[in-house]
């Protein structure tokens, strides 16, 4: 078990359980896995199942139940402990609750829910990685916004992350680009068009070669000069890439995302050779018509493909390059991939043959892969130009929310700003409010609506929240307060979320799930209306007017800690 920073009452029981417990050697941790949440708070608000302790204690569940009942103080954690058939049930002190919950969070602030597990050591996550030359649209977002979230819940929890931005800067799409570019562009419209003429000059090559497959010939005839390192070739790849990097960098700053390395894949371009020595080393490279592959047949699956006929790489020699370089040059504990999950086979594929070289470090190589994103129901397709660019999309995202705070509050200081964080907040909320793995269906409306259960929702409850303090002159720094008085079921509701909150952040690392913080975030927004609409916060009572403002600006802290883990800013007026 971990020995957690923050207040656990699982380990409470675990603790208290064990030392009843202790004469069959059962361990602490045993009893801690054993724990659940009960579906209906009537039965309390922690259950331990007696169902395995049956088996080792050789005693039927519900005998156990009952004798643990009768052996074990509730005090003072517990205002009662009872036996309910197999299970044994804990109901919360809730006035003990609320001064261990809020006393921690007014001591630990924004750090409350972070933890020392990570013990500094370093998780490589790769993410985002849009493709030059094409445009950096929606179907890049998911990548983007969950690789983010991932770096901040791991640093949260004590990691240090290493952010790479693996840019699909090399392949036989350049070849095609430079096809196009000689025949049909110049370079004043490139100049003029930037990514919008790449892209147009992508989608030409494509509807040509459909009539004319000699173009295919020529494209990958120039891909093998840029790998070759012909001047005109690699002057013409590096103006693309420079065109595309500019168009990426403005996404990323309205994002407010950054990476520590930006090696794209061209980087590992020198580190191809001594994989292939390895492999053949390793007797793992085999020929198969002309081309060079790892047999895969054993384990289910088809070839990786390392060499093509023609002597160039693939993807996955790539990426099985820069898996190397990047265990040799950062050491990591864990290497996350975010992907859409019609890499899978790929990543499988790689991961293996990582494996069968000998290096056990493939078990840490983790794929993290998100559903797909349609338009309208149908594929995104970059060939097609059927695509949503996420620079038109976050741009319409602010401006639309610039247009509501001028209609509805016209006075607020610094609306840009606060546009900017609403608007793009509005996006990233809604690509990681699902369950990642969900297939969606883009659409402009959802995308942009604020109504429900979104990020300018959460983001108003914030600011809210921020309103009543002010108003009340708040200061967390006198940290005294009568948790007594916090007594309404509305306000231990409240209270009830907030002490979930370092194990929702746990859980969606443990799972690599960042939906699991915004539907977290979520249930804490509606309990604290709730309670901001049951309980008036400013009262006469000065004991409990100073209680319901702790609890006010805890929500407060919490909100802005999650939205923060999710790359989501949060104003303190909107
Ligand atoms: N550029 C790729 C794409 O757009 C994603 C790269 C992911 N990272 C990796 N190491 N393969 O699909």
């Amino acid at each position: 078990m971990q020995t957690n920073s923050y207040l656990d009452y699982k380990e409470i029981i675990a603790d208290t359980v064990g030392k009843v417990l202790a004469e069959t050697g059962l361990e602490k941790q045993a009893i801690y896995a054993l724990l659940e949440y009960p579906p209906d708070e009537k039965l309390g608000d922690l259950a331990l199942p007696c169902f395995q302790l049956s088996k080792i204690l050789k005693k039927a569940p519900n005998l156990i139940a009952q004798e643990l009942e009768a052996k074990i103080d509730p005090a003072p954690y517990f205002e009662a402990v009872k036996a309910t058939g197999p299970y044994l049930n804990f109901f919360v002190a809730p006035v003990t609750l609320a001064g261990e919950v809020l006393g921690k969070i007014m001591t630990c602030g924004s750090n409350y829910g972070a933890h020392a597990i990570g013990g500094g050591q370093n998780i490589v996550i790769d993410f985002s990685a849009p493709n030059i030359a094409k445009p950096f649209h929606v179907g890049h977002l998911s990548s983007t916004v969950i690789g983010n979230a991932l770096y901040k819940i791991f640093e949260f929890l004590g990691y240090n992350c290493v952010g790479i931005n693996h840019l699909g800067d090399w392949g036989t799409q350049f070849g095609k680009l430079i096809t196009a570019y000689k025949k049909w562009g110049s370079a004043e419209a490139v100049e003029k068009g930037l990514i919008k003429e790449l892209q147009r000059l992508y989608v030409k090559f494509h509807s040509e070669a459909e009539q004319d497959p000699s173009l295919e010939d020529e494209a990958r005839e120039w891909f093998r000069k840029i790998e070759n390192g012909d001047e005109e070739a690699l002057s013409l790849w590096r103006w693309f890439k420079d065109i595309s990097l500019e168009e990426f960098q403005r996404v990323y700053d309205l994002l407010e995302i950054s990476f520590d390395s930006m090696a794209g894949e061209s980087f590992y371009n020198d580190k191809i050779d001594a994989v292939l020595d390895e492999l053949k080393e390793k007797q793992l490279l085999v020929e198969s018509d002309g081309a060079a592959i790892v047999n895969l047949e054993d384990y289910g699956m088809p070839p990786c493909l390392i060499l093509k006929k023609d002597g160039s790489t693939l993807y996955a020699t790539r990426d099985i390059a820069a898996a190397l370089y990047r265990k040799k040059t950062y050491q990591f504990v864990k290497a996350l991939y975010v992907t859409g999950a019609a890499q899978s086979l790929h990543f499988k594929q790689w991961f293996k043959v990582v494996e069968l070289m000998g290096y056990d470090w493939a078990k840490d190589l983790v794929h993290i892969p998100f559903g797909l994103v349609s338009l309208e129901g149908e594929k995104l397709s970059t060939r097609k130009g059927r695509v949503v660019l996420l620079e038109d999309l976050l741009r319409t995202a602010i401006e639309k929310t610039l247009a509501i705070i001028n209609e509805k509050n016209p006075g607020l200081a610094r609306k840009e700003e606060v546009a900017q964080m609403v608007g793009v907040g509005a996006v990233v909320f809604g690509a990681l409010s699902v369950n990642r793995i969900k297939d969606v269906t883009f659409s402009w409306e959802e995308a942009l609506s604020f109504e429900g259960e979104t990020g300018p929702y959460l983001q108003y409850t914030h600011a809210r929240a921020c309103s009543i303090l002010r108003k009340a002159g708040f200061s967390p720094e006198v940290d005294t307060f009568a948790p007594e008085k916090l007594n309404d079921p509305a306000a231990l509701r409240v209270v009830k979320t907030l002490y979930l909150f370092p194990e929702k952040v746990l859980s969606a690392a443990n799972e690599y799930e960042p939906s699991i913080i915004s539907r977290y975030l979520i249930d804490l927004a509606h309990a604290f209306n709730g309670f901001y609409h049951e309980c008036q916060v400013l009262v006469d009572d000065p004991d409990l007017q100073r209680a319901r403002l702790v609890l006010v600006w805890a929500v407060k802290t919490v909100l802005a800690t999650g939205l923060g883990l999710l790359g989501i800013k949060a104003p303190e007026q909107m």
